[in-house]
Parts: structure tokens; C-alpha cells; sequence
């Protein structure tokens, strides 16, 4: 497939996207993992090559077929995501929404943990590498534009405001993923976009794949003309 190729607003840019869950194995046969289909991360790179970038789209465990026209680097956990965001740089444009465990168990056991009719075996965990973080404070090779997401229960534009202080991007796609909506693994999004700038955006619920277009357009602009 010509990748790239396509003329449009992204033409010549080059794009990386993260996508869906990670998976954090406990042993051969259990992990952890976070709730996320991938259709939103997953509409925004089909966007991007559609609008003519070079895309490579970095993925979690997901059961929905690969857009057209993209690069695809199939990873499982956090670790594996941040090296395959590494070697897929540089990059004019990033966008981080990936679901990523934020913590994994300390010690993958080797073999299966058996329920040996003793009390339930207790998870000590550590914390994931923050792979928006770490690309948002590279000295050397930083994507102009870096946009994080973040997905939220309650109090949305305040964690949102807050998050994207903390992690140093751009600009941050939040959302409201109280189950009551059915964002979680549903077609559609009602979503705001805040810039660093101070700029907020809230917009209707539409679905993801126009989510993805309008980001994509937004990003555009914001990248200007090559
Ligand atoms: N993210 C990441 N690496 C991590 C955790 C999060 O790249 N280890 C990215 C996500 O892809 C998303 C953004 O950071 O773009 C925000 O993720 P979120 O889980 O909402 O933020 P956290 O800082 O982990 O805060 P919280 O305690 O709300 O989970
Ligand atoms: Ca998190």
C-alpha cells in the first residue's frame, strides 16, 4: 500500500498515534489490562492518512481491523508501547490515546499461579513508564505538536485542565467515560479539546470516526502548511 501518498492538510507529515489497552501479564495465562476498544485512537490514524500523512499507529491488544493506508506496530505492554513510540520517531505530530496500565505486577511468575486451596495470592505492582510524559519532555526530537488524551469520571475540564499541565503537551482530547454515557467501547464521543494556549473546544456527541476527522483537521492547522 502507498502510505503517505494521499494529498490533503496532514500531506508530507508524519504521524504516530498509540491506541487501545496494554496488556500487563501476571503470569502465562493472566493480565492486567484497562477497557479500551481502540476505535477512537484508531479513527484518528485513519484520519491522519486520509488528510496524507505518513501514519504509524502503535496498538494494544484490540479486536478491530487495521485502517487503511497505516503502518501498525502491534505491542502488548506498557514497556513494549514506549519502545515502539521510540523507534517510530521523529514524528511532526503525536497523539497519545492509548489506554496504558499505569502500574504492572512487579514480578511476571514463569508459571501458571495455582489456586492451591490456600488464602488468594496478593499483586504487588510498580508503575508503568508515562510514555506521553517521557515524549512530551524530550530535549532532543519532540513532536511539534503532542496531544494527550484523557478520559474521566467525573469533574472532566478540571482533571483535564490539571492533567495537561502535569504531562507537558500541547494539547489534551478529554472526556467523560462515566459509564452511564457508553463512551467506553461505544461509536460515539462527546469530548472537549483544550490547548496549552488556554483555548477550549467542547463539541457536540458525534461519532468517533468524526471525532478523529475533526481532530485531525485541528491538528492541521495547527502544524500550518508544510
Ligand atoms: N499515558 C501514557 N503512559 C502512561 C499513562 C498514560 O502515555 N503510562 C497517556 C495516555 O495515553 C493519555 C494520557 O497519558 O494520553 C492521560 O492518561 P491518563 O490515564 O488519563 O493519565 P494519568 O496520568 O495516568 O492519570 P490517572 O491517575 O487519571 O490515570
Ligand atoms: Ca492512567
Amino acid at each position: 500500500a502507498m502510505l503517505g501518498a494521499a494529498p490533503g492538510p496532514l500531506a508530507g507529515r508524519r504521524v504516530l498515534v498509540t491506541s487501545g489497552p496494554t496488556h500487563e501479564p501476571i503470569d502465562p495465562v493472566r493480565y492486567l489490562a484497562n477497557r479500551s476498544s481502540g476505535r477512537q485512537g484508531h479513527a484518528i490514524a485513519a484520519a491522519a492518512a486520509a488528510a496524507g500523512a505518513e501514519v504509524t499507529l502503535v496498538s494494544g491488544p484490540v479486536a478491530i481491523p487495521d485502517p487503511a493506508g497505516v503502518r501498525v506496530v502491534r505491542v502488548e505492554t506498557a514497556r513494549e508501547m514506549l519502545d515502539a513510540v521510540r523507534a517510530a520517531l521523529p514524528a511532526d505530530l503525536a497523539v497519545f490515546a492509548a489506554a496504558v496500565g499505569d502500574w504492572r505486577p512487579a514480578a511476571e511468575q514463569a508459571s501458571k499461579i495455582k489456586k492451591d486451596g490456600s488464602a488468594p495470592p496478593s499483586l504487588a505492582l510498580v508503575e508503568n513508564p508515562d510514555i506521553l510524559a517521557t515524549v512530551s519532555a524530550m530535549a532532543e526530537g519532540r513532536p511539534r505538536l503532542v496531544v494527550g488524551f484523557a478520559a474521566e469520571t467525573d469533574r472532566v475540564l478540571d482533571h483535564a485542565r490539571a492533567k495537561l499541565a502535569r504531562k507537558g503537551c500541547d494539547l489534551l482530547v478529554a472526556n467523560d467515560v462515566s459509564p452511564a454515557g457508553g463512551v467506553m467501547g461505544g461509536a460515539s464521543n462527546t469530548v472537549h479539546l483544550l490547548g496549552r494556549d488556554g483555548s477550549l473546544e467542547t463539541w457536540p456527541t458525534l461519532g468517533k470516526d468524526e471525532v478523529g476527522r475533526r481532530l485531525v483537521e485541528r491538528f492541521g492547522t495547527r502544524l500550518g502548511t508544510p
